[in-house]
């Protein structure tokens, strides 16, 4: 992206001079206007590295589609999914103010960040309410591609759109343009409004699926890139529900990053994308007036999701070589030792009865009793390891499923039981998937991986950051409702 001028346009919003300003040659919105994705097809890029900054929680009308009337989005700032960049080492300092009408936090989606930044209410911070405010500070230890987003009645805040990009820069020369693709659909009426964000039928099940399917807000957007140049294409699912297998036509793209962490670059055929999870490609594009289309080919017919389309003359002549990342720095986790902790993913009716649980305790001490509903739903479909949320309107932080000495690793096997895929995540931690049982994938670092039906896959890693970090299934009906548990590095 730093490499020879992209779209001018682009960079002057990249550059983050008076962001808004800047953009609204590409159409931003502005606060109180109704607030669609932008004309360009690309989201509002800020670039915050040491820079204090506000993320304002807040409802906004949008125009989604066809829709004929607009949504109330809940969003974190004035357009849906804000992108923020910062290059690796730099710092993090932005102040999340609520104006919604319900508490809210902002989990900073596979950040390894430390534990009193994470996020989760009554685990790691309290609760921020409407009308105050919660400073997060950290440095990001790692590059790579990021969402954030709350972390309790997650179904309905992260249904309504609440959620953003976070972009840690690594150095890596040759790309000519760095383009960021959110997919997510939206339960919405053809009037705009919401439909439930939960249903029985779907949180029993595979999830209950958006009505329209977007690309940055959009759907499927046209966006103009340069010709015979080499793009950067980070793909983030940021669905509630919805599992892709992610593939480009008009031309041949490379894998070259999962979750954020480099790979080998890797042709992509296609690419099983669940939702949290993150996959970046580079290609080279056609001549001006050629097409690649981003492509769902898990439906029963293709679904295009995105189009590229080339413009202006040609950035390159030389051939195309797959530009690889440089390599993660993630501490290697060692097998010889570790025992392996079996955590089944199963169905189950009947929350889990435990006998005297703990307080809470947070990161700064202060001890708590009981969560709130918003965090705590009363539902129970689903457990891991057996174990689901306690007894009695699950208000209780059941125990721990597993406890670590810092530094030691962490090797754990899901085994599905379900019908279901779970796309499995844990705070905190970079892991390595290590094997699969069904659906074939390279040995990859990531933060969330899936769990097909009848599946095992084993997973490791150096469980070095200490604190109480959460695991659960990022179908968020299904975390809603048993399948999350937490683990406690010590
Ligand atoms: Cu996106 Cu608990 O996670
Ligand atoms: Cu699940």
């Amino acid at each position: 992206m730093r490499g020879a001028g992209p779209a001018l346009t682009r960079r002057a919003v990249v550059a983050g001079a008076g962001a808004c300003a800047a953009a609204a040659l590409i159409g931003c919105s502005r606060r109180g206007a109704s607030a669609g994705a932008m004309s360009s097809g690309r989201l509002a890029e800020t670039r915050i590295g040491g820079q204090p900054i506000t993320i304002a929680a807040q409802e906004r009308a949008v125009m989604l589609g066809a829709n004929s009337g607009p949504t109330p989005a809940w969003l974190f700032g004035d357009a849906p999914f804000p992108v923020y960049r910062l290059r690796l080492g730099e710092s993090l300092d932005a102040t999340l103010t609520n104006r919604l009408k319900e508490h809210t936090s902002i989990h900073w989606h596979g950040v390894r960040g430390p534990n009193a930044m994470d996020g989760v209410p009554y685990v790691t911070q309290m609760p921020v309410l409407p009308g105050e405010s919660f400073a997060y500070r950290f440095t990001p230890p790692d590059p790579g591609t990021y969402f954030f987003h709350p972390h309790c009645d997650t179904a309905a805040q992260f249904g309504r759109g609440l959620a953003g990009v976070l972009i840690v820069e690594e150095d890596v020369e040759g790309f000519d343009d760095d383009i960021v693709l959110v997919l997510k659909d939206w339960r919405v009426a053809k009037d705009g409004r919401f439909l439930p964000f939960v249903t029985d039928e779907g949180a029993s099940r595979g999830g209950t699926f958006g009505a329209l399917r977007t690309a940055n807000a959009l759907v499927a957007p046209d966006l103009t890139v340069p010709a015979g140049a080499n793009i950067r294409l980070r793909v983030l699912n940021l669905d509630s529900t919805r599992v892709g297998d992610i593939g480009v036509e008009g031309a041949q793209a490379h894998l070259i990053a999962i979750d954020g962490n480099a790979l080998a670059p890797m042709a992509l055929q296609t690419w099983r994308l669940g939702p949290a999870m993150r996959m970046e490609l580079v290609l080279r594009t056609p001549e001006a007036g050629g097409k690649v289309t981003l492509v769902d080919y898990f439906a029963r017919e293709p679904v295009t999701l995105a189009t590229l389309i080339a413009a202006g003359a040609a950035k390159r002549s030389t051939a195309f070589t797959p530009i690889a990342l440089p390599p993660p720095k993630l501490p290697e986790p060692d097998l010889s030792g570790a025992e392996i902790h079996e955590l089944k993913l199963s169905a189950s009716a009947i929350a889990t009865d435990y006998a005297g649980l703990a307080p809470i305790v947070l990161p700064d001490g202060r001890t708590i009793d009981l969560m709130d509903t918003l965090c705590s739903t009363s539902r129970t479909f689903w457990a891991i390891d057996g174990k689901t949320w306690p007894q009695n309107g699950h208000e209780h932080m059941p125990p721990p499923l597993m406890s670590f000495t810092r530094g030691t690793t962490a090797r754990i096997r899901f085994t599905n039981t379900t019908p279901h895929v779970h796309p499995m995540h844990l705070h905190g931690h970079t892991f390595k998937v290590l094997s699969t049982s069904k659906l074939k994938r390279p040995i990859h670092w990531a933060d969330t991986v899936l769990v097909m039906p009848e599946e095992r896959v084993e997973i490791a890693f150096v469980a070095d950051n200490p604190g109480n970090w959460m695991l659960h299934c990022h179908i968020i009906e299904h975390q809603d409702t048993g399948m999350m548990g937490w683990f406690r590095v010590t």
